[in-house]
């Protein structure tokens, strides 16, 4: 594809193959967008990275962020990217890089935000325009990769009562999806409160409904940490699905 770019700094080729795993080509792109797509926000837009964005070009200046990282650690870094992009034009938004901000998060075009997660089985992206929403944050785990060892560096004593409290669902596993929402809210946050939060000031409630594997989710911090006004509408959303966990956060 030809396009004109804004940067002065031309994109090349990754190093790399930027597909973001074998799984995610195992599965259906469709089955992969859906479930994506199920938690993402009204009017935001979903990128996989997927064989057909493979051949994305990464920017420069986007690689001096991972320089010395390994293979994994930049395949996964231009995956996101790609996905980024992908959704970014699903919104008009011209093709610019992606950078790197001071806490990790990715550095959106003027009038967007966004949020990018991978795991081994995918790369995604969520964007929306910031009219529509302040921020937005997604995350999306392999189901059963939270081990019990973490759950006391997770969650409270309370939140895994309430845990243990959810009902069984085939193919969704309660502590992945607690963390996986977690990682969404402090994605969503991070950008605009500029705070870092812990797990355990971020107190979790899931709403589930045991025919179902989707829901929706709220966290809200102790101690006032998140200096937006309380009024703020977010919204929390979890589905699991093709052996994946997927949380988006959002708020306007
Ligand atoms: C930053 C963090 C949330 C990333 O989550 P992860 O599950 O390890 O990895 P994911 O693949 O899902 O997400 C990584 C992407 O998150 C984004 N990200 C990283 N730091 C971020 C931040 N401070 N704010 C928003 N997004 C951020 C980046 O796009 C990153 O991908 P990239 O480096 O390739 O661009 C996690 O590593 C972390 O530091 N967590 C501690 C804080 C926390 O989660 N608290 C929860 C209590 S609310």
């Amino acid at each position: 594809m030809t396009f004109r770019l804004p940067s002065t700094q031309a994109p090349v080729a990754p190093p790399v193959a930027s597909a973001p795993s074998q799984t995610a080509s195992m599965e259906p792109i469709s089955a992969l967008h859906r479930l994506v797509t199920s938690v993402a926000p009204e009017r935001a837009a979903v990128g996989i990275a997927s064989e057909s964005v493979e051949s994305d070009l990464v920017y420069a200046e986007e690689l001096a962020f991972v320089e010395k990282a390994v293979p994994a650690r930049r395949r996964e870094f231009v995956g996101g990217r790609a996905a980024a992009r992908h959704a970014l034009a699903q919104l008009g938004c011209p093709r610019s890089p992606i950078l790197v901000g001071e806490g990790r998060e990715p550095c959106w075009p003027r009038g967007y935000v966004g949020s990018i997660s991978h795991c081994e089985k995918l790369c995604c992206a969520v964007t929306a325009n910031v009219a529509d929403w302040m921020g937005v944050g997604i995350d999306v785990e392999v189901t059963g990769g939270v081990s019990p060892e973490l759950y006391s560096i997770l969650f409270s004593q309370e939140e895994l009562e309430h845990i243990s409290k959810l009902p069984n669902i085939s193919g969704v596993h309660w502590p992945t999806i607690g963390f996986s929402a977690k990682e969404s809210f402090y994605k969503c946050y991070f950008p605009l409160i500029r705070e870092r939060i812990d797990f355990l000031d971020a107190v979790l409630h899931i709403e589930a409904n045991s025919a179902q594997s989707s829901g929706s989710f709220q966290v809200y911090t102790r101690n006032g940490l998140t200096r937006l006004d309380p009024e703020l509408r977010s919204t929390g959303r979890w589905a699991a699905g093709i052996e994946l966990s997927v949380t988006a956060y959002s708020v306007q």
